[in-house]
């Protein structure tokens, strides 16, 4: 019997603590209890796509390893755990037609009850890129109906763990979804379209709408979506015009829609394909308008564009459309190759609480740095830097008044990141990629402290 109630969105002046995973990059167990492929399976089966050759097939086996994480999350102290939901092990055949798996369900009811008997409340994001494949062979989110059936799992996942969940994601960073998997095809499913993919954010946005809609039918509360959202600083004057590209595709698809309806004329000139009435019909835009009780930002870098020096190589692919485009991040870096700027994050919560007039939280926020154990410990002190600087920043965002309500830091555990496969670690927490063996890093004792002294 779970007696603790879960929290929802804090309230205007309260501040939540969390710390984040993401289903595909910590469960493992790919095929256990009734899962399908996703679209990160097949992927990550196309040599060369991911940089190491590495899949998510074990991973971190959080999926068997449910109480030693639950105890990594509550030694940290946080308020809330924020984690996904893998749409294969739910809706098996993609959609609700096809079935319910009950056994993939269980699963994140086993965490949701051991997050509130700890005293930690759920954070869930319905959809954070674990597409199953079979809803890509019918086009992904290419296909309108795949938003259709994002609600569906909204539904069905509301129907078991409703009762003790107090706020909700919809998506998880639907730029990536698109502009990775679609435009660039770097991220699964790996299509190369270009400016083909504005279609799959349109109908990103749709599935958000409607999966809110669903959710809140349901009795849901505090229904939000996840953005990365992010500061563009251009590099000269010269740069304004790509620049205006780079924020229209980064951060105007998204919140233009969420805040107004519509989508701009500025980002409908890099962005045509937003024109078409089979596109974008009747009543879709005002189905996004205000479906966003809060916005959460992942933010780890600013953008730094450029026009392109004559005979130097323009174009950069996950910003389709924006011609002459060039990036020219500024050190320090970190390993992955993101510039580190604080202030970027200052900078995007003030900025997005004054376009929304919405609660913001900063959902996702960490740093990839090369780690070595030294006698059974970590010692990652550029990583507690780049959180405390961060965190600092937050601090700052809220002295100037914006409305912010919470930070996740990612991530707990090293884990499977993507494209990048093991080769970048963001954990807290070491994992040891033959024992799975974890190690609480300087950084996760570090984030302990700060939290149990509320800042
Ligand atoms: C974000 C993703 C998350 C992780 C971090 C490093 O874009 O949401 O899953 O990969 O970057």
């Amino acid at each position: 019997m779970v007696s603790s109630h879960p929290a929802g969105l804090p309230g205007r002046g309260e501040f939540s603590y969390g710390v984040a995973t993401a289903s595909y990059q910590v469960e493992g167990a790919i095929g256990a209890d009734g899962r399908t492929p996703s679209i990160w399976d097949t992927f990550t089966q196309v040599p060369g796509a991911i940089r190491d050759g590495s899949d998510g097939a074990t991973a971190c086996d959080s999926y068997h390893r449910v109480e030693e994480d639950l105890a990594l999350v509550a030694g940290l102290g946080v308020d809330h755990y924020r984690f996904s939901l893998a749409w294969p092990r739910i809706l098996p055949g993609g959609t609700l037609a096809a079935g319910v798996e009950a056994r993939g369900l269980d699963y994140y009811d086993r965490l949701v009850d051991g997050l509130l008997e700890r005293g930690i409340s759920p954070m869930p994001t319905l959809y954070h890129w674990d597409l199953p494949q079979v809803l890509e062979d019918d086009g992904g989110w290419l296909n309108r109906d795949t938003g259709r059936h994002l609600a569906d799992l909204a539904r069905v996942v509301h129907d078991r763990l409703g009762d003790r969940v107090g706020m909700w994601a919809t998506l998880n960073e639907p730029y990536c979804s698109a502009y990775l998997g679609y435009a660039a095809g770097i991220h699964a499913p790996g299509r190369v379209l270009g400016t083909g993919a504005h279609v799959a954010a349109h109908h990103l946005l749709l599935g958000h709408a409607w999966a809110a809609e669903a959710l809140r039918d349901a009795g849901a509360r505090d229904v939000g979506i996840v953005l990365n959202l992010a500061p563009v600083w251009p590099e000269r004057p010269e740069a304004a015009e790509v620049a205006d590209g780079v924020d229209a595709i980064r951060n105007r698809v998204w919140l233009g829609p969420l805040t107004d309806g519509a989508y701009d004329d500025g980002l409908l000139a890099v962005a045509p394909e937003l024109r078409d009435p089979d596109v974008v019909r009747d009543g879709d835009l005002a189905a996004v308008r205000g479906s966003a009780e809060w916005i959460g930002i992942n933010y780890y870098t600013p953008e730094r564009p450029d026009l392109a020096a004559a005979g130097e190589p323009a174009g950069v692919p996950v910003y389709p459309g924006v011609e002459g485009l060039v990036m020219r991040p500024r050190e320090p870096l970190t390993d992955i190759g993101w510039e580190v700027d604080a202030r970027g994050l200052t900078q995007v919560l003030a900025d997005t609480h004054a376009r929304t007039g919405l609660p913001v939280l900063v959902c996702e926020n960490g740093a990839a740095y090369h780690d070595t154990v030294v006698d059974g410990a970590v010692d990652d002190r550029a990583r507690v830097d780049y959180l405390r600087d961060h965190l600092a920043a937050v601090t700052a965002a809220r002295e100037a008044g914006v409305d912010v309500r919470g930070y996740v830091a990612w991530t707990l555990l090293d884990n499977f990141e993507w494209a990048e496969g093991y080769t970048q670690t963001f954990g807290i927490v070491h994992v040891d990629r033959q024992t799975r063996n974890r190690i609480p890093k300087a950084s996760y004792h570090w984030y302990a402290t700060h939290v149990g002294e509320r800042g």
